[in-house]
Parts: C-alpha cells; structure tokens; sequence
C-alpha cells in the first residue's frame, strides 16, 4: 500500500513540478508574475509584497550584515533569520565560562539582550529604474575605461539627486549585465541586538557532513532585535534606545504545510550567471571547478587529520573548516549538476537559435554578428588564465595561514611611504593577530602549505609560474620541504610577530626580506600581480562587453518573453511550491523531515550528530505542546521549489496568505547548478520549518515568553 501511494505521489509530483525559475523584482511582479502566483495559489496582491505608500510585506524583510536576509516577526522589532548568519556574533559573545555557542543564549527580558558592533540590517524604502539617467553619454564605441568612467559619473549624480541623502543609503546596480539600472534606497539599522540562539548541536545540527544536502535537520536559527532612536528612527548604539516598530511584520502560521501548498521566498540572493556562455560553462566544468575542488580536497583533507589528532586544534580549525568546505562541496554538486543537464550542449543549442536569429538581419549581424566568435576566442584566450587564477586564489591568497598573515605585512611594506594608509594598516593588523594566534596551528600549517604549492606548480602552464617556484618542483614533492623556513620565520614565532609591528618602520621592512617564507611569498605573489592579475582582469573585462551586448540582443530576441535578471544582492521574490524530488533514479524524497530523523541520525562518536539531552527528553516525553505535525511528529525542515541561492540564507519562507510557515537555509545538493542553469526536476530550497525555531523557543529553552510579542496563526 505504502509502495503504491509512494509512486502515486511521485507520479503526481515529478511530471508536474510546479517550479518557477527566477528571482523576480518587487516592482515588476504585477506585469510578470503575479497573475502565475495567484494561479498557483496565492491569495494577496502584488502590492501587499511592495508598496511605497502603505506597509508591504517588503517593510518587514532586510538585509541582514552582509550577506544575509531576515524578516521582523514583532511589533518590536524581533529578527528571525538563520544560526549560520548570526554566528559570528554568537561566537563573538562566547567564552569558556559563556559558551553560547555549545550551551545557546537566551535574554530572559530586553536588558539582556546583547548589542553587536558592525552589524547592521537594511531595509529597502525604494527602488526605481534609472537605466536612461546611468547610460546617458554612454555609447558603443566607446573603450571600456572611458564608459566606465562616464557610467560612474552618473551613478554618483544619480545617488545625489535621491533627497533625504542621509537618512537614507541610496545604491545603484547595473542588472542584465549593465543593460538595466536601479536605485535602491535603504534605511539602515545598526542598533542589532542578539536575543536568543540555540546550541550549534541544533543550529548546526549535521554540520558539514549535512551542508547542502537533503534530507536535513538543522535547526538554523537565530533571534535579533532592530533598536531605534526615541523617534523609531536609525540611531548608533546607545542603552537608551528602544526597540524598532517596524510598518509590518509577519504573522505566523503554525497550521502546517502540505505538499503541493503555494510558497514564496522574498531575500536578498546575492549573484547568479544566467546568461553565460557554452565556453564559459565548459571552463567551469572542465577547469574552474575540478581545480578549485582538488586543492580544497587537499586542504580538508590535512586538517581533518591535524583535527582528529589534537582537540585543540578541533576548536582551532572548526570554522576555517567549515568555510572551506561550503564552497567546495557545492562545486562538486554544481559540476555534476550541470553534465548531468548537458548544460553545455543546451547553451549551444540556444546560441545556434540565437545565430540564425541574427542571420535574419542585417542590422543584427552589424551590431551582433561577433558575438559568440567574440566569446570562443576570448574564453579560449582565458583559460590558462583562470587555471592561474584559481589556483593562485586557493593555493596562495587563501590557502596557508602563514601565507594570509605575510600578504598583510607585505601591505605594510608595500604602503611604508604612504603614512596614511600605513597608519590605517598598523591597527588594522594588530586588532586581527589575536584572532590569528589564536587559531593557528604550526604544525597544521606547515603541511598545508607545501601541499597546496605542489598542485599549484603542477596545474599551472610553467609560462605563468616565477622561475624561482617551477625550479622548486622537486622540493615540493617533499612534505617536509618547508619545515626549516618556518622554523626560522619570524612569522612562526607571535612574540616576534608582535614586536614586529609594534616597531614596523622601513628598516624592518628591508630586514623581512631575509626571511624565508616572507621571499616566497613575495616571489609569488609579485610575479601574479604582475603577470596574471592584469592579464585577467583585462580578458575579464572584454568578456563582460562582449556579455553585455549579448545580453542586450537577447533582451531584443526576446523581447516578448519574460526573462529574469541575474541576482544582485537586491531584494527579489523566488516562488514554487512545497514539493519533494526525484535525486535519483529510484529514489524519491518526502517534502519535509521530523525530530525523529535527529535521533536516527544520533551519533555521540560524531561531533555533527550530537544531540543535546534536554532534547532527547523532549522526545522521549513526545512534551511536544502544540508543535507538532498531524501525525504527531515535531516538523524540523521542508524542502521546496524556489529558485533561490546565498544570500538567501534567513530568508521568509511564506505561504499564500503572506504568512511566514519556514526560514530558508540551504539547496538541496542535486539543484546547486541552479546559479548557472535551473533544473525544475530537481532544484530545490531547504527551509526551517518555523513550528521547530517555535518548538526550540518554547519547548527546549523556556523562552516561551518571546512568543507572546508574536503573532501566531494556530
Ligand atoms: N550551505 C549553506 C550556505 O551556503 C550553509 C552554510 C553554513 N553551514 C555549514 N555547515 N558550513 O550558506
Ligand atoms: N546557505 C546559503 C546562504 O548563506 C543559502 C544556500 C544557497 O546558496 O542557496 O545564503
């Protein structure tokens, strides 16, 4: 019976997946899609989503830091979005006889609640096109350096003409490829204040091991609260402010998800490369990817061992660990995920249509004719380039620790007759090396950076290596090659570090030639701003005209069509529905999961699968109140059909009634191609289903009392 309502609902769902592909622009939705989103079930109007004259659900979204999003849940401005988002904070507030980060924090009243310097959350006011005021002066003609210069003329003038310049932060971003302007003006917040955040054993729960990968039972979450001036208006930090009453916030809906059920995600998605290129995606497949992949490999693969051995460096190297191997793994899926849709071969279908297209004028073949010759050249000129490029980023400027550590003090050399900068640098440096020593394995260290030169030499064409590194081959062939460099650098040694820069002048600088490491480095990376850097950004920049004119001929092609703009950090709405897929073939993935995936994933000898006791309680009790599903079951994550990527993380997940049901979190490992090329089939967006944050709340923090400023939805 089972077996036949599984393939029945596989049936029902696989040949019809209702994914929509695009994250749309506030401001457009009434003339592209709010007509499909009413179809699929929602039941508002485009101008509840984005309204300037009345509150609109836009008035209770923000950008959260840098790169994340988060909605206002209260009338007094409490903050939900993801614990991978807060964490910095979290762990900024954490120290062994407060360990937040393993124990959770909870104010237990607003005096509690912890303020949080450089964090900020924006909200968008406006946005309006101003493609014409951007473009004006600007033609084809003209050389990449005079259009940028006049573009970046008018976007200043532009940003002057928004009245109220400082209350507000007014940017403008290009989309399709600087075919389109817009202004975005923001109210910004900087009085953040963490609330609550429960232990990594549930808002990392899974960890790594788990990252980008459905079925998932992360609890992310964390809790925030925008203060304000008196006046409910931005203000600096001060113990008098008080909290923010935002123009809107969500309710929440506690009544439960269905498959099939409409939902949207409305964030801030950070980049995506919609339009790109046959060559382009051949080099990420074949090149980018692959070696990008292989020298993180080769990283994670010594600190796993280094952090097996010594618990010390477990803590030392949890969070260098960790933002290695996001990227890392979603490459690996990304690459798969594109051979699998024969992306390369389905860009070169459209670009034949897209040839023939402008074979039918000539008008067309003037202006487009050179196109994709343009790009076959120049991406073929590029990649030896990029594998340069790539490795220099992985092996050289982000690989070691030590590496990281000289290229600031070469900064400092390199400024030494510029006092200002060097008297900016100085601070800079001596605020950042606690954090640094704190961190830094020697041992650990010294492994890694033989083994990611080795594949640095071994990958890159000999032509764009220093002479000094392809005579080294040999020697990097040896793990312990590096070992007596490091014993005698200066920058192995935190004392001498530290009375380094206290007495930093330009005879020290002329001194850290002698050291070993300090001339390695600077051979290095000498010969890649000379060599590469420029060779790059040159073959990147005519790539990206060539790209913009492409982009106009489609927008021309395809005039009639709707077509979605690239992401670009700006406020956008993804839609889909609640719905599971097929990752392979014979497999079928339900829609959402439930705490009792968390106890069969229990593993006390696996850090990822620990779980705390008071939850295991909880469980075992089933005290689960009026958390749970309608079988019963405490609901934790759901998976659904949004096109979404980073930046999305904290996003509100709501339903047709604008009603928030989940926080977005992650993609589903077999939908990560979906920056480059959207697979309906198998794209997917992971959420936090909110009844868990409420359930965690309540239930396992007694922090119910946070609940009662919210709006629930029973
Ligand atoms: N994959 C998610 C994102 O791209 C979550 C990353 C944080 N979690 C982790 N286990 N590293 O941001
Ligand atoms: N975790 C991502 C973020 O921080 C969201 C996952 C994605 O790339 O879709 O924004």
């Amino acid at each position: 019976m089972r077996k036949l309502l599984a393939s029945l609902l596989l049936l029902l769902t696989v040949t019809s997946s209702y994914a929509v592909e695009g994250m749309w622009i506030p401001t457009l939705l009434k003339r592209y899609n709010i007509e499909e989103m009413q179809k699929m079930g929602f039941k508002l109007t485009a101008e509840d989503i984005y309204d300037i004259n009345h509150a609109s659900m836009k008035d209770a979204v923000v950008l959260f830091g840098s790169g994340c999003t988060g909605e206002v849940i209260s009338g007094e401005g409490l903050l939900i979005t993801n614990h991978h988002c807060g964490f910095g904070q979290i762990q900024k507030h954490s120290s062994v006889a407060h360990d937040y980060l393993t124990n959770g924090f909870w104010a237990k009243n607003k005096a509690e609640e912890l303020a949080n310097p450089g964090l900020s959350v924006q909200f968008l006011v406006k946005m309006e096109e101003v493609t014409a005021s951007i473009l004006k002066g600007v033609s084809p003609e003209m050389s990449n350096d005079s259009t940028r210069k006049v573009i970046v003329a008018n976007i200043e003038a532009v940003k002057k003409s928004y009245q109220d310049k400082n209350k507000y932060q007014v940017d403008v971003k290009p989309l399709f490829y600087g075919n389109q302007y817009f202004a975005y003006v923001y109210e910004v917040f900087r009085d953040v204040r963490l609330v609550g955040a429960p232990p990594v054993s549930i808002g990392k729960f899974g960890g790594d091991t788990d990252n980008w990968v459905w079925p998932r039972h992360t609890g992310d979450f964390s809790l925030f609260r925008i203060y304000a001036g008196k006046d409910n208006k931005p203000a600096s930090y001060s113990p008098n402010n008080v909290p923010y009453h935002p123009k809107k916030f969500f309710p929440i809906n506690m009544k439960g998800i269905r498959e099939g059920d409409f939902t949207m995600v409305f964030g801030f998605p950070g980049s995506t490369q919609e339009y790109i290129p046959s060559p382009a995606i051949r080099l990420i497949i074949e090149k980018s990817n692959p070696n990008k992949v292989d020298a993180r490999t080769i990283k994670l693969g010594i600190l796993e061992k280094q952090m097996a051995k010594d618990p010390k460096v477990m803590i030392q190297y949890a969070s260098k660990y960790a933002g290695t191997s996001n990227a890392w793994k979603k490459w690996q899926g990304e690459t798969k995920g594109l051979i699998r849709l024969h992306a390369i071969e389905r860009k070169q279908k459209e670009e034949q249509a897209f040839a023939s297209w402008v074979n039918q004028d000539g008008s067309r073949i003037q202006k487009y004719g050179t196109i994709l010759g343009d790009f076959n050249k120049l991406y073929s000129e590029l990649s030896d380039i990029q594998i340069a490029y790539d490795l220099y980023n992985e092996s050289v400027a982000r690989g070691s620790d030590i590496f990281g550590l000289i290229s600031r003090f070469d900064l400092m050399v390199q400024s030494i007759s510029d006092t200002a900068k060097f008297n900016k640098l100085k601070p800079a440096l001596e605020a950042w090396l606690p954090g640094y020593l704190k961190d830094y394995d020697q041992a650990t260290d010294q492994l890694v950076l033989p083994a990611l030169l080795k594949i640095y030499v071994e990958r890159v064409d000999p032509k764009h290596l220093p002479g000094r590194l392809n005579s080294l081959k040999s020697d990097l062939m040896n793990p312990n090659f590096l070992q007596s460099a490091y014993q005698k650098s200066i920058f192995s040694d935190s004392l001498k570090i530290k009375s380094l820069i206290a007495g930093f002048d330009a005879k020290a600088a002329r001194k850290l030639k002698k050291d070993g490491l300090y001339e390695l480095y600077t051979t290095i990376s000498g010969h890649y701003a000379k060599n590469i850097e420029p060779k790059y950004l040159k073959l990147t920049q005519d790539i990206l005209k060539v790209q913009k004119l492409y982009m106009a001929a489609i927008l021309e092609m395809k005039a009639d069509q709707r077509l979605m703009a690239d992401a670009n950090l700006t406020l956008r709405v993804a839609y889909g529905k609640v719905e599971g897929f097929e990752p392979m073939d014979g497999a079928y993935y339900e829609y959402f999961t439930t705490l009792k995936g968390i106890m069969e994933k229990e593993d006390p000898k696996i850090a990822d699968y620990y779980v705390p006791e008071g939850l295991k309680r909880l469980y075992l009790s089933k005290d689960y109140g009026p958390y749970a599903n309608s079988t019963g079951e405490v609901p934790v994550a759901f998976c659904a059909s949004n096109h979404t990527t980073g930046g999305n993380s904290g996003s509100p997940v709501l339903n047709a009634n604008g009603e928030l049901i989940g926080v977005n979190f992650d993609r589903c490992w077999e939908g990560t191609m979906s920056d480059i090329l959207f697979d309906p089939e198998r794209c997917r967006n992971i959420a936090l289903d909110i009844r868990y944050a409420l359930f965690i709340i309540d239930k396992f923090a007694g922090a119910g009392y946070l609940l009662k400023e919210m709006n629930l939805i029973q």
